[in-house]
């Protein structure tokens, strides 16, 4: 089977990559980018052919479309025709915000979609991927794609209507968590580490913690207080996080994505 790939930017071309480690998926793979350089370089680097959009459109039997949400419209509508004359094909959308309503106005309605949210990790197999199918698409489609990106971490389904939320908390959680893990490794330089072994230590302990809380499955609140030894240093430094709403700015950082995400869907 081929599997074309249209955008390999970050996302794009991690999942390509993921996908290449498989050897049944390898060799079929048909990678298409505006600028080529990428498309050859990953060709190189992981396998797969470098390809144009338009023989990604003719021949593969399923697309992943890694170009940015507002790019979508332009794309699809560049390759109507091609697409009116292709049977059904799997369309897979990485697009944050943008609904499978919105998706299947954009192509002939004989194409199967379905929309699946990444986020980073899933370079490292340690990711999580969200995902819904449009009516069309089916258990073939859905056995497919689990097998296709077993490497990438969590996969879980979702109703449609929570793949915005996921985004808010799984897609853009990582940048949020690189902004606690800088500033952890700041305070481990203020406090007189060297910058690499603060770095070092506020890695491993978020990913320890990650670690601990999977494989523990107590509350987060439970974990936190094994840590909190009375009158001591780390209740000390809660109290403190408290005292500045570490949680209820979480809380609305997350929701701000969520909003955002939505209002993007809309554009
Ligand atoms: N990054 C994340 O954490 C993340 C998480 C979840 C979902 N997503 C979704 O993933 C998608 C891509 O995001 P990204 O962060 O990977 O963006 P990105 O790094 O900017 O990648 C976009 C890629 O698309 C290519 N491109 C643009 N127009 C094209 C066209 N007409 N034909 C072929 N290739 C084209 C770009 O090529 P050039 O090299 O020429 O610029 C670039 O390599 C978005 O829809 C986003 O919502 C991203």
């Amino acid at each position: 089977m081929k599997i074309g790939f249209i955008g390999l930017g970050n996302m794009g071309g991690s999942l390509a990559r993921l996908v290449a480690q498989d050897d049944r998926y390898r060799d079929g793979m048909l990678l298409a980018n505006r600028s080529q350089e990428k498309a050859e370089k990953l060709a190189a680097e992981a396998g797969g052919q470098p390809a144009s959009n338009a023989q990604v459109f003719a021949q593969a039997d399923m697309v992943f479309l890694g170009v940015k949400p507002a790019q979508y419209a332009a794309l699809l509508a560049d390759y109507e025709t091609v697409l009116k004359e292709r049977e059904s094909l799997l369309l897979i959308s990485m697009a944050a915000g943008l609904p499978l309503a919105t998706l299947e106005k954009l192509t002939p309605k004989q194409h199967r979609w379905i929309r699946i949210m990444p986020n980073t990790p899933v370079a490292v197999g340690e990711g999580v991927i969200t995902y819904a199918l449009s009516e069309l698409a089916g258990q073939a489609d859905e056995d497919l794609l689990l097998e296709m990106l077993s490497a990438a971490g969590l996969l879980i389904k979702l109703e449609e209507k929570q793949l915005d939320a996921a985004t808010a908390l799984a897609g853009c959680g990582p940048a949020f968590v690189y902004l606690f893990m800088e500033a952890l490794a700041d305070a481990g330089v203020q406090t007189g580490l060297a910058r690499e072994t603060a770095q070092q230590l506020a890695v491993q302990t978020l990913l320890g913690t990650a670690k601990l809380a999977q494989a523990s499955q107590q509350h987060p609140a439970q974990l936190k207080d094994q840590v909190c030894s009375p009158g001591g240093s780390t209740i000390a430094g809660v109290a403190s996080l408290e005292s500045h709403a570490f949680r209820g700015t979480v809380i609305q950082a997350v929701q701000a994505a969520y909003q955002r995400t939505q209002e993007l869907g809309k554009k």
